[in-house]
């Protein structure tokens, strides 16, 4: 079983759109283990995109993630990286798979709706900055033996 953090972001919120965002993460089946609404600073953004830091979009990228309030999820599941990788598709939603979320609701290669976690390492590293131990839920789904393999 693996974690990862995904946002909700700021556009995603603005657009009404964090109900179908979080609606398709949970039919998919990853379990969602931690939930709140917040607001980006610019020391959390440039923290949580640190490797981001010399790329030139970095400071629009700043501008764009502080500009209103995000939802951030941690979630669980198997490969759960892997597959929110791939119901969120590519950065670029103009490239993504028609039927990913990008693919479906975007069309800004910055305004992309969400983030996803890109490796274990990054998951983990992500997920402390937005969720402390208390707000981290474990708990079991009866229906968990329906879609996952044990
Ligand atoms: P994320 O980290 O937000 O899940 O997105 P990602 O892995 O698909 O893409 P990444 O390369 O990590 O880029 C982080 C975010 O920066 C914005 N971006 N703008 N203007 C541009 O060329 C550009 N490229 C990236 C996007 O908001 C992207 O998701
Ligand atoms: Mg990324």
């Amino acid at each position: 079983m693996s974690r990862a953090l995904a946002l909700v972001k700021p556009d995603g919120v603005q657009r009404g759109l964090a109900g179908e965002i979080i609606s398709r993460i949970e039919r998919k089946g990853l379990k969602i283990i931690g939930i709140k609404m917040i607001e980006m600073n610019s020391e959390l953004a440039k923290q949580h995109y640190s490797d981001h830091v010399d790329k030139p979009f970095f400071s629009s990228l700043m501008n764009y993630i502080t500009s209103g309030p995000i939802i951030a999820l941690a979630l669980e599941g198997p490969n759960s990286v892997q597959a929110l990788r791939n119901l969120m598709g590519t950065t670029n939603p103009l490239e993504a798979t028609p039927g990913s979320i990008r693919g479906d609701l975007g069309l800004s290669i910055e305004k992309n709706l969400m983030h996803g976690s890109d490796s274990e390492e990054s998951a983990k590293r992500e997920l402390n900055i937005f969720f402390n131990k208390v707000e981290i839920f474990e708990y079991q789904r009866t229906l968990d033996d329906w879609i996952i393999e044990s």
